[in-house]
């Protein structure tokens, strides 16, 4: 398959415009700042996302960042075409969309941040050595890049789905009409398998795992042409031969076999390598995808390291989901999968106290613990160690959305053009959500000027469902502080 017959796949059915969080330098850049690297500030950078689609992620990056500049670069012109209009709208100036080959030489200049998401495992071998060398060529001697890609173990589980897909609907049907008949296949499959087989168990996962996924995202995913997972260490030995070295993943509830259950964290105990240590913590995971952050060769070693003036460039925040119960000596806290942890320290109680009444904002490392006093700094440990449990967040960069209904609501400009354009609204955490009909209507209305009866009077719905409806875009981080 040639890139022009690709980029056709990727007209045909346009890939959903969705921001992915972990691309936002902010975040990048705090797992490499724990890892001892220096990353360029996230209001002042440079970022290249390559297979950036119709430019969302770069272009809501772009919004928030106005002194940094960005690039994004796809081969499938009409999603370049698509996000330049959509920039025009929101007057957004600081990105450029291109329509480019990574099969050709490409020259963009030098970056701070590359991201490539969702495009290393769906492209041929030959194109993931052009993606590989492309980052290393971009980007800046500090500089990260993160790509991300499917892995095994998980993907030989999922590739019993992806088969099934692929052989047993007609490969002549149009694109969505062929997700169609997955999805009814699927059900189908589940039916006739034996009740505790493993094959049932595997498809019902399967079918929980795409009950909420988009018929395009089902499309790109199980009907490429090109697609190949790849075990870690092999994906490590990738990087390395591009001249790229492996820091860390940009989730952290991956990073740290302290953080494991335990079983998991005793059997991995005795691994010194880095490399060895997460490979083997996929194969105890199943893990199926990663997101991992490159820095170049020659650079600094990553190491993880809580020192203080690595601490001080952080802003820490706690996301608004995570259940918190205060107890006498501590707090139980819910983390991003949703388990429970326990914290036995008042202090860091208080902390998580203050960082809910804040949230989703975030506060400055330093406003908590003073980083000068060796309790202040084990305190700081503290929030690291909660940060790799799922339980915070960490960024270099501050977030900042309203806590309670402001009189006036404001959401930035940007999110006003998705909603008229029809599509999910980028949130301050960075993440995408999906806006029904109602909030369609209202969100272009939401520029600071209107109280919630002008807005009910405008879109011809009750005062009351609208201020409901308001109250969770403010739960979900989409309102201006
Ligand atoms: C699965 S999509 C991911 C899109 C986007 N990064 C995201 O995650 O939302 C893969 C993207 O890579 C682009 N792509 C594939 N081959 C390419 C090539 N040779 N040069 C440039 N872009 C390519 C496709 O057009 C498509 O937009």
């Amino acid at each position: 398959m040639t890139a022009s017959d690709h980029a056709l796949r990727y007209d045909d059915v346009p890939y959903p415009a969705l921001v992915h969080p972990a691309t936002h330098p902010r975040v990048i850049g705090a797992m490499a700042t724990l890892f001892g690297l220096d990353a360029a500030p996230p209001d002042r950078c440079r970022v290249l996302d390559l297979g950036c689609a119709s430019g969302t992620n770069v272009m809501s990056l772009a919004a928030d960042a106005p002194e940094s500049r960005f690039v994004g670069v796809d081969v499938a012109a009409s999603g370049i075409l698509r996000g330049r209009e959509r920039a025009r709208l929101a007057g957004i100036d600081n990105v450029r969309l291109e329509v480019g080959d990574l099969s050709a030489d490409l020259d963009l200049g030098e970056f701070d941040y590359i991201i490539a998401h969702g495009v290393y495992s769906w492209v041929s071998p030959a194109l993931q050595d052009r993606l590989l060398a492309t980052i290393a060529r971009h980007l800046a001697p500090g500089g990260l890049a993160y790509v991300s890609y499917n892995t095994y173990p998980g993907w030989h589980l999922v590739d019993l789905v992806r088969q099934l897909f692929l052989r047993q609907t007609d490969p002549e049907a149009p694109p969505l009409e062929r997700v169609r008949q997955a999805r009814a296949v699927l059900d189908a499959h589940i039916a006739g398998a034996a009740e505790g087989s493993m094959q049932r168990a595997i498809l019902i996962h399967e079918q929980q795992m795409l009950a909420t996924a988009s018929d395009p995202y089902i499309f790109h995913e199980h009907f490429v042409a090109e697609h190949h997972p790849t075990y870690f260490e092999d994906f490590v030995a990738h990087a390395d031969a591009a001249g790229l070295t492996y820091v860390a993943d940009a989730r952290p509830n991956h990073v740290l076999p302290g953080t494991q259950p335990p079983n998991v964290a005793a059997a991995v105990a005795g691994l010194k390598d880095r490399v060895a240590v997460q490979q083997a913590l996929d194969h105890h995971l199943n893990t199926r995808f990663r997101w991992s952050i490159l820095c170049p060769k020659g650079a600094a070693r990553p190491d993880l390291t809580v020192a203080p003036e690595a601490l001080a460039r952080l802003h820490v925040s706690l996301p608004r989901n995570r259940e918190l119960t205060l107890l006498e000596d501590g707090a139980e806290v819910h983390n991003a999968m949703g388990r429970r942890v326990t914290v036995r320290d008042r202090v860091v109680a208080s902390f998580l106290e203050h960082l809910y009444e804040r949230s989703p904002s975030s506060v400055p490392l330093v406003d908590l613990v003073d980083l000068s006093d060796p309790g202040g700094r084990v305190l700081g440990g503290a929030l690291v160690g909660l940060f790799f449990s799922g339980v915070l967040s960490l960024t270099t960069g501050p977030i900042a959305a309203a806590s309670t209904l402001p009189e006036r609501p404001r959401v930035p400009l940007l999110n006003r053009v998705q909603a008229q354009l029809g599509e999910a609204a980028t949130n301050r955490l960075f993440e995408s959500q999906l806006l029904d009909d109602v909030g369609h209507r209202l969100f272009p209305l939401l520029d600071g000027t209107r109280d919630v009866a002008a807005l009910a009077a405008e879109i011809g719905e009750p005062a009351d469902l609208v201020e409901g409806l308001l109250r969770v875009y403010v739960d979900v981080a989409l309102i201006l502080p």
